[in-house]
Order: C-alpha cells, then structure tokens, then sequence
C-alpha cells in the first residue's frame, strides 16, 4: 500500500529539519509540494532546497501543484474554508494517485510541524474518507514558529508555573481577556494593538529561521509603531511576510 510522511520542516532554516525527518525524506519517491503563489516563491524554493540537500544518493519526483484559490473575505468563513479543504482534498486525491504507485513512499513537507495551524492532516483524512484511494501515513513533528520566536529571542515562553495560550489575529479583536498568564498571536495579517494593555510587554518576530528574520522587543506602547513600520517595510520588499509574537502582562 502506499504510505506517506507527512513532515514538519520547520520555519525556514533547512536545519530545521529533524534527523526523523531527514531519514524520511531519504526513503521517499515522491515529494508533494503546493505552490501558494508567487509572492511566497520563497516558501516553495525552501522545499526544493531541502529535498536537494538530504535527499541523497536516490532519485526522487518533486511535485508541484497550484493551491486552489481560497476566499479572503467570506461571508462565512466556517462554510468558506470548508470548500475551500474540499477542493484541497480532490487535489490531493489527484496528486497521490497520479504520481505514486501502491508500492511507493510519498512525503508532504508542512512548514512549521503539521500540528499547529496547519490542514494537511485534516485534509489527508478527507482523502481517505472520500474512499477512492488508500495509504497509510506517519506524522513527524517539526520546530513550530513559537519555538523558533521564543528561541530568537532567547526567552521561556511564559512565567514560572503560568499558562501559555496560542491563538490568532482575528481572535485577539475581541482582547487578551481575564485568563491569566502568557499569550501567543500567529496569523495576524494587519497587527494593530488597538484596545491592548500598553504596559505589556511584547516579542515580535518575522521570516524566523531566515537571513531575512526580524526581531523587535519593549513595551507594546513604546514599540508598537516600530513593529508596524518594520513589518510594513520588510512586507513592501519581500512582498509576503510572516510574523507571530507574544503578549506577557506585566508583573503584577
Ligand atoms: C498557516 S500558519 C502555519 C504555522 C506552522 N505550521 C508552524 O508550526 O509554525 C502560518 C503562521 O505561522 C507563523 N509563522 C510561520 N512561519 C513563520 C516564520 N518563519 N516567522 C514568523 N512567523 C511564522 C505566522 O504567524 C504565520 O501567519
């Protein structure tokens, strides 16, 4: 039957990569890569990069296919990214049984580790759902962008003993609430820190892992311009840019 890895490569240094990952990679025929788009080419180019680099010695097929489009504004945003996984699925489905054998290894490489803000485990579970074809697969984890922002910055995510949360942009509109302890923000597209504590204190960080990372720390109210005008100039010259940060309360 066939089987596929799906792979956590991390956030964009190749050695990111796990030795399990590398070792995966090394028994794979077929690696499954979606281009997003031309803006993130970049994100594309690692892949191939990492194929290049650790798959040694043995041929293997690179596949690339076009993400579907995906609405960026929907009505509803439940209904919109269901379709938008199903079409994701019908792909996968296509992509799988066109360019792999039964007796044959594929690989999915999952920017970050596939556990976290991620479809490609759902969206593989739609496949076989669906009944049309069959594999069995394996997951390896990767370095997620939490840990490389709390590595970058040379910090533990949280205070002793406290809580850590992960949650996203749109979530953070309606504020930090009451809960206690240290907050994580991924996919915030437009961060404006409006309705926040000034006196808390912020790590922020972009293209992690990268030559390109950025780094900013303070006081949100005394760093918050600087974050929007790092992040709106290095977003102007690359032309994508990602960026994840963490929110601590001041000591109380
Ligand atoms: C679709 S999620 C994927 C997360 C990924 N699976 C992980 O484990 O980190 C994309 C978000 O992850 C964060 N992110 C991923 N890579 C990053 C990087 N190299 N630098 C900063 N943030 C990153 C950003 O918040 C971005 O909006």
């Amino acid at each position: 039957m066939r089987h596929i890895h799906v792979i956590g490569i991390g956030t964009g240094n190749p050695e990111h990569l796990t030795v399990q990952g590398i070792r995966a990679l090394e028994a794979t025929d077929a690696v499954f890569a979606l281009d997003k788009g031309e803006a993130k080419a970049g994100l594309l180019g690692l892949r191939r990069q990492i194929c290049d680099r650790y798959i040694e010695g043995r041929p293997y097929r690179f596949i690339e296919a076009a993400d579907p489009e995906r609405d960026r504004r929907p009505a509803d945003y439940g209904v919109a990214v269901d379709d938008w996984h199903a079409a994701r699925a019908a792909l996968y489905e296509g992509l799988i049984a066109e360019h792999l054998r039964e007796d044959e290894r594929g690989a999915f490489l999952v920017w970050g580790d596939p556990s976290l803000y991620d479809s490609t485990l759902r969206i593989l579970d739609r496949v076989l759902a669906r009944g049309r074809i069959s594999f069995t697969h394996d997951v390896i984890p990767g370095i997620t962008s939490v840990q490389a922002l709390a590595a970058a910055h040379r910090i533990p995510l949280h205070a002793i003993g406290e809580p850590v949360r992960i949650t996203t942009g749109r979530r953070l509109r309606d504020g930090l609430g009451e809960e206690p302890g240290a907050t994580v923000v991924m996919l915030d597209g437009d961060p404006r820190f409006e309705g926040l504590d000034p006196a808390l204190t912020i790590y922020w960080g972009a293209y992690l892992g990268t030559p390109d990372e950025c780094l900013v720390a303070g006081r949100l109210g005394d760093v918050a311009e600087e974050i929007r005008r790092v992040r709106a100039e290095a977003r102007a010259r690359h032309g994508w840019i990602m960026d994840i940060y963490l929110l601590l309360r001041p000591a109380a």
